[in-house]
């Protein structure tokens, strides 16, 4: 069943009905201010960090999930309702949601009188900017009040939901007219407050909760509106809001609209005041100035359109399947950008208060939008290289606004570190630009310890080669890329860490996976070297990637599939041997991505082995059987009732990796039936079972040992939308960038005919053709640049500023 319908000429998802499985949100903002909005007005704002700078409330584990937002209501007669249904949950006679790029339109018909909410984040501004729509579609005049509401937090997300015997008693507002100022805790240490606006004359206002609601009413009945009359309340501590009251008359078929704008405003140390305890006033006006009239709004919604239709020029394909069409070409795009900005801090599954950011989700984060914004790619590598430990080890989060480790958390994942290679290697085949590698970067943002960040890859590197286990494998640490495979912590209380309990430094438990991308991103470091003139260590790089390649082979082979690891006692995990947990994903897909096995056989048995052990109808789950105790010896991962999470759940991030080794043997109809069990898109005629938004990526879906199967859960922030794009991209697609130039080399569906991509990439243009007459799957007969035959697959780069006509024959 659907909710709503793609609409691909307006890059939007239309939701129809409000009441979707769970609330169906969308990101607004792209440099520091965020607002999150769910398809029914919920969600709320922050600037640069959700934790230490949320500007308005979110209901944590409320019994609605969606029960507080950015509300207005409308007052017609002695009816009230929400353009959004949420919160008064009045029928409509009409309701749309367009989750579009960067913004949200949420339009509501009832009575005759139409409602569209307009909300956007403007390029370059720390505001949020809402247009309310009144039209009156009757043949009479009429009589309206509209009332706004949001609700404010006191900026720390976490204390403001704790600390009440403080924050009861700290709030404070100013109201001048039209302008509501939340400004607790200004007078003292803060620097910023919120201005909430609206740019026509009020009736009323309301800053005080209870004034405005009632004492028992909550939002979904609040007292002012049912009496259609502001208190003018003025907050002193309790709870701070910001409400409107505006009224209108509308004659037949006329329309009116409103601005309203809730901006994050900062003075400096030395102009806080304008006079003694009345804030500096003049940011909030510079900001207001600028989108008090509709002309005004318009044109900042068509840069915000510009913006993107720019981002994603970079890439688009057309082909038969438009499904592939909107995925490629704009929400896995728009994903990749959206875990650029969040990481995996504020979601409605993330609460954006704890979790930095990962050290090697955000390298991960990278393969997906470095094509879009290579230059802030480019940061956030140097931000990450900054944090890295002088031995190559990691810590395994960062935190946002300081930029430096996370010491809570500390390190001892060792798959973090050569995740820092996957980026840069990643960075470098987009761009070309080998000078990132003589950037300087500190160790554990120690500026005495500055180094080029080509010596941080080969610290990565010399890590993971000098710390191996009894069987020449790499050793786990606390966990590698399965936060829940703790081999190395025996935690036996409630409460505590499963991956900090216990000795994680020193016992012998090993990883083939950490083997796999050894092999993986070892080669793509000697690649590296090899291009920067190193021969010598690059031919000793290949040597113990070598090494470790045989290790995987002999060690890390169990006869049908890879073993996962071994654990402290030195007994295999993920293996025929094992009651349960005999087989798991990680390694199937990461040692066949390195090239392991791909001759010997062992590639393609590991494939069919996954596709016989660990398929469902949703995809791949992480391992088979599932654990049905809590084991001791593994840790958080037996802690999940089976088919959950990392316990035998669908872990979405892990199946493009085995889609991309299928595409590496030539499986291009395997390849894409995969593909579609876990892409969103294709789920979207089974919404009511997969529940989370059918235009992104969810973290996980409950695998074949659930007892419900096939529910999505934690959508948005996931490492699935970085690797669903280059899986889909680069490696089903096969619009590939190399260090030498852009490769094609597509793994389809032999149904396939083939299809277009235009591609811009150092500097130019590709219009690329691809002809699939014979049917095949993958292979290329032949490939023409601007008519010129071309010798393999891989088009040298041209001068900047060229435009390639590229043809090819596959066959
Ligand atoms: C979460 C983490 C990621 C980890 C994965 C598997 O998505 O963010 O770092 O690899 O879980 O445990
Ligand atoms: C929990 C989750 C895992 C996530 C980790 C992050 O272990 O199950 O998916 O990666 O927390 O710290």
């Amino acid at each position: 069943m659907r909710y709503g319908y793609f609409d691909d000429n307006r890059k939007e998802y239309v939701i129809t009905d409000p009441r979707t499985p769970l609330p169906w949100i969308n990101y607004l903002g792209s440099d520091d201010f965020f607002r999150l909005i769910s398809n029914t007005a919920g969600g709320y704002c922050f600037y640069k960090d959700a934790n230490l700078l949320r500007m308005t409330r979110y209901r944590y584990n409320s019994d609605r999930p969606d029960s507080n937002g950015h509300y207005f209501y409308i007052k017609d007669g002695n009816k009230i309702w929400n353009p959004g249904w949420q919160p008064t949950q009045t029928a409509l006679a009409g309701y749309s949601c367009r989750h579009g790029l960067g913004y949200t339109i949420i339009e509501g018909r009832r009575n005759g009188i139409c409602a569209k909410q307009e909300v956007f984040v403007p390029r370059g501004e720390n505001c949020e900017v809402t247009r309310i729509t009144l039209s009156n579609e009757t043949y009479k005049d009429k009589e309206l009040d509209l009332f706004s509401y949001v609700e404010f937090c006191f900026w720390n997300a976490l204390e403001d939901m704790s600390n009440f015997q403080r924050n009861y008693s700290i709030g404070e507002v100013e109201v001048i007219g039209s302008d509501i100022y939340h400004k607790s805790e200004f007078r003292e240490r803060r620097r910023h407050y919120a201005v909430f606006s609206v740019n026509k004359p009020v009736a009323g206002f309301d800053t005080d909760r209870t004034s405005f609601l009632g004492a028992y009413n909550g939002p979904s009945f609040p007292e002012a509106v049912i009496r259609g009359e502001s208190k003018n309340s003025i907050a002193h501590g309790w709870a701070p809001i910001g409400s409107h009251h505006l009224t209108c008359t509308l004659k037949p078929q006329e329309s009116v609209s409103y601005i309203f704008v809730l901006a994050y405003c900062e003075t400096g140390k030395e102009d806080k005041f304008e006079a003694p305890g009345v804030i500096n006033k003049k940011p909030a006006q510079e900001v207001l100035a600028k989108f008090r009239t509709d002309e005004q709004v318009d044109q900042a919604l068509e840069e915000l359109r510009a913006h993107w239709e720019k981002l994603l020029s970079v890439y688009h394909v057309e082909s038969d399947d438009e499904v592939l069409n909107r995925t490629a070409n704009i929400w896995n795009q728009y994903q990749c950008m959206t875990t650029f900005n969040m990481s995996r801090s504020a979601s409605y599954y993330e609460s954006g208060l704890g979790r930095g950011m990962g050290f090697r989700d955000s390298c991960q984060d990278i393969l997906g939008f470095v094509h879009m914004i290579p230059d802030k790619a480019r940061e956030r590598i140097l931000d990450i290289a900054n944090t890295q430990f002088p031995d190559g080890s990691a810590y395994h989060q960062y935190q946002p606004l300081t930029k430096r480790g996370n010491t809570g958390l500390g390190s001892g994942f060792n798959d973090d570190p050569l995740w820092l290679i996957a980026a840069v290697a990643a960075y470098l085949r987009e761009t070309g630009d080998y000078t990132i590698l003589d950037e300087l970067c500190d160790f554990n943002n120690n500026p005495e310890t500055k180094a080029p960040l080509l010596e941080h890859l080969k610290r990565s590197f010399t890590f993971t080669a000098t710390h191996l286990g009894p069987h020449g494998l790499p050793l786990i640490g606390r966990a590698d890329w399965n936060d829940c495979l703790n081999l190395n912590c025996f935690s036996e209380e409630p409460g505590e860490s499963f991956q900090i309990t216990g000795p994680s430094e020193g016992p012998v438990a090993e990883s083939v996976f950490i083997g796999g991308m050894f092999v993986k991103y070892g080669r793509e470091y000697e690649e590296i070297l090899r291009h920067v003139g190193r021969e010598e260590e690059a031919d000793e790089a290949e040597h113990t990637v070598q090494q470790m390649e045989k290790t995987v082979l002999d060690a890390g082979w169990d006869g049908e599939w890879f073993v996962r690891a071994y654990d402290a006692a030195k007994k295999p995990v993920g293996s025929h041997v094992c009651e349960e947990g005999k087989i798991y994903i990680e390694p199937q897909g990461m040692c066949v991505m390195a090239g392991i096995g791909l001759e010997s056989g062992e590639a393609v048995k590991a494939l069919e082995s996954a596709q016989r052990y660990l398929e469902c109808d949703y995809g791949l789950v992480v391992l088979n059987p599932a654990y049905t105790s809590y084991h001791l010896e593994l840790g958080e991962i037996t802690s999940y009732p089976p088919g959950y999470k990392e316990n035998a759940g669908v872990f979405c991030h892990n199946n493009p990796w085995v889609i991309i080794a299928e595409t590496m043997l030539g499986h291009g109809d395997r390849a894409f039936d995969l593909m579609k069990k876990i892409c969103p898109t294709y789920l979207e005629p089974i919404s009511e079972i997969h529940k989370t938004e059918p235009y992104v990526y969810c973290q996980m879906v409950s695998g074949k040992d659930a007892p419900v199967q096939g529910e999505g859960k934690n959508s948005w922030l996931t490492g699935t939308a970085s690797w669903g794009f280059a899986m889909l991209s680069q490696y089903i697609l096969g619009i590939r960038p190399e260090m030498d130039g852009l490769c094609i080399d597509p793994c389809i569906p032999a149904a396939c005919k083939g299809f277009t991509c235009t591609r811009k990439f150092r500097g130019s243009e590709y219009h690329i053709t691809v002809k699939n007459p014979n049917g095949v799957q993958k292979g290329i007969a032949s490939m023409t640049v601007n008519g010129n035959k071309l010798d393999g697959n891989v088009i040298p780069v041209p001068a900047a500023g060229s435009v390639c006509e590229v043809e090819v024959v596959m066959g």
